[in-house]
């Protein structure tokens, strides 16, 4: 028998529920980096991507920062947008408490996500995926997305990032 779909939506992060997101960050990146980055980066990428002013302009930059609830509870967060000239629209972030992972969350999460672009204008979905992290790599594929480049780049404090750009076409 067919696993029902999960019962996920998504609604947008209030201003002041920011440092929430930033707390989820930090009881989820350790389970999903802890054997792919060392404990420093860890720590210097959560307070450079989550801190709350950080979070704040990201706003201000248009990208949607989301909470993922099931049955209304938080489980999770993403942040997409803005959907580029080219109909490139970046997923920036997409995370899951440890224990609602592999159970249909994040794909369900995911198309809810593309009801949300419809009529943005949105023409394919991008983003970049540590070349390490066969979890996620595997779940971006199942989902339909195709690495389509490399991309390794330093990001300050002795610290790299080594990535797979992703793309899904939506039309
Ligand atoms: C990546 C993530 C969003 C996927 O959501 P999910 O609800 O766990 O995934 P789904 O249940 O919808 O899809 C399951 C598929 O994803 C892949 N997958 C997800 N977690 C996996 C794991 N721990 N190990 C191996 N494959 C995994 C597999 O392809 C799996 O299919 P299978 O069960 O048939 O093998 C979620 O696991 C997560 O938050 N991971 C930690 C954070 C992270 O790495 N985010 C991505 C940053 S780019």
């Amino acid at each position: 028998m067919i696993p029902p779909e999960p019962d996920v939506t998504l609604i947008e992060v209030a201003a002041e529920e920011v440092g929430a997101v930033a707390e989820m960050a930090s009881r989820i990146w350790p389970t999903a980096y802890g054997m792919i980055l060392p404990p420093g980066q860890i720590e210097f990428m959560l307070s450079r991507m989550y801190a709350p002013a950080r979070l704040l302009q990201d706003r201000e930059d248009g990208i949607d920062l989301l909470w993922i609830l099931i049955e209304g509870e938080r489980t999770g967060f993403l942040a997409a947008g803005p959907v580029a000239r080219d109909g490139a629209c970046p997923l920036h972030k997409l995370y899951l408490l440890p224990g609602s992972q592999r159970g249909g969350v994040g794909t369900a999460a995911m198309a809810r996500l593309y009801e949300r672009l419809t009529g943005s204008g949105a023409r394919s979905l991008e983003l970049r995926v540590n070349r390490h992290n066969a979890a996620a790599i595997g779940f971006y594929r199942k989902n339909g997305f195709l690495v389509f480049a490399e991309d390794c780049r330093e990001i300050g404090g002795g610290y790299a990032m080594d990535d797979y750009l992703m793309r899904l076409e939506l039309v």
